[in-house]
């Protein structure tokens, strides 16, 4: 089965990456990623220095996905560099998965100054760009503003000039849809990566009466299969609103195979795992694969760009985007 992925110009063996923040925090889980079945990795959101993140239990595993508040726990953005640059550098048969940097300044002024370091340092590849945290307790996720989005988006790109896409937070308003595609259709962006969890759901536990996680009075963003009809809705209204040169990463819901056939049918061209990556670890990219190749061996599909995008309406028509 061929699962090769093409995304501005890199191929990879196959779509499939974490979501960053899972396994993605240190050498040990970096490494246990390259060595795992995916097609390309990425890192932890980085802010500039180290940060603890938020108080513990900040993750709960739930019986149709999993709540957290993180809070952006990670080494800071020259670990992350200094590991993705090594293994780009390397000779290791895995070193073009390492293609992806993650970044989450804590304010748009940080996030400027993290795109500086990285235009300074010898690192090639994608940056993800993190708009869409909702666990920093104070910090709004910046997406949800239009206006201030487009303004950091301008200066952004008055000096960036490697290849940069937005993680965005789930909308749920067609009209939020057109606006947000109107200011990203207006730059030189690489990639859409949606959806990050959805912010701000409470779990409670209806025999303690408590909610399950401790920061933020136990509110916590949202993901697994609970998000995986949101999800899959940001991915198609993303495809069918941006131009082709923006490309798009499905983020939500994958559990199994079908998960990521229905991402890619909808117009992803690369697929993140988050909840189930952090419930069965890296192996789950070997049943992934396993289950979209039978997927697509029982219809007939040799290859992703067969399918992709390709969703129909009702009335069976499709209307694909231009493949990468
Ligand atoms: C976190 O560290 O809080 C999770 C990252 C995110 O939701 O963007």
């Amino acid at each position: 089965m061929d699962f090769t992925t093409r995304f501005h110009g890199q191929e990879f063996a196959n779509p499939l990456m974490n979501a960053s923040g899972v396994w993605c925090y240190d050498d040990e889980e970096l490494d246990a990623m390259g060595s795992s079945a995916s097609g390309a990795v990425v890192t932890k959101s980085a802010t500039t220095n180290f940060r603890e993140g938020n108080p513990e239990p900040r993750y709960q595993s739930l019986p149709l996905g999993s709540i957290n508040s993180m809070g952006l726990p990670n080494k800071g953005l020259d670990f992350y560099l200094d590991y993705v640059i090594r293994q780009q550098e390397s000779s290791a048969t895995n070193a073009q998965k390492f293609q992806f940097v993650s970044i989450a300044g804590t304010s748009p002024e940080e996030d400027i100054l993290l795109l500086k370091k990285i235009q300074a340092s010898d690192y090639k590849g994608f940056v993800e760009l993190n708009l869409s945290c909702p666990n920093v307790p104070g910090k709004p996720q910046m997406a949800y503003d239009i206006d201030a989005t487009r303004a950091l988006l301008e200066e952004i790109f008055s000096f960036f000039d490697q290849p940069l896409g937005i993680k965005l937070p789930p909308f749920f308003d067609l009209v939020h849809f057109d606006l947000m595609a109107d200011v990203l259709n207006d730059f030189p962006l690489a990639f859409v990566n949606c959806i990050n969890s959805v912010g701000n759901g409470l779990i409670v536990d209806v025999h303690t009466e408590r909610v399950v996680i401790h920061p933020k009075n136990g509110f916590g963003g949202i993901g697994g299969p609970y998000v995986l009809p949101t999800a899959l809705a940001n991915v198609r209204a993303y495809a069918e609103r941006l131009k082709p040169s923006i490309r798009i990463i499905g983020t939500g819901g994958v559990e199994s195979g079908e998960e990521v056939f229905l991402h890619l049918l909808c117009g992803a061209d690369m697929v993140q795992v988050g909840t189930q990556l952090q419930k069965e670890g890296p192996a789950v990219f070997d049943r992934l694969l396993k289950e979209l190749g039978q997927i697509m061996e029982e219809k007939g599909y040799k290859s992703i760009d067969e399918f992709r995008g390709k969703v129909r309406n009702y009335a069976g028509e499709s209307n694909p985007r231009p493949l990468a």
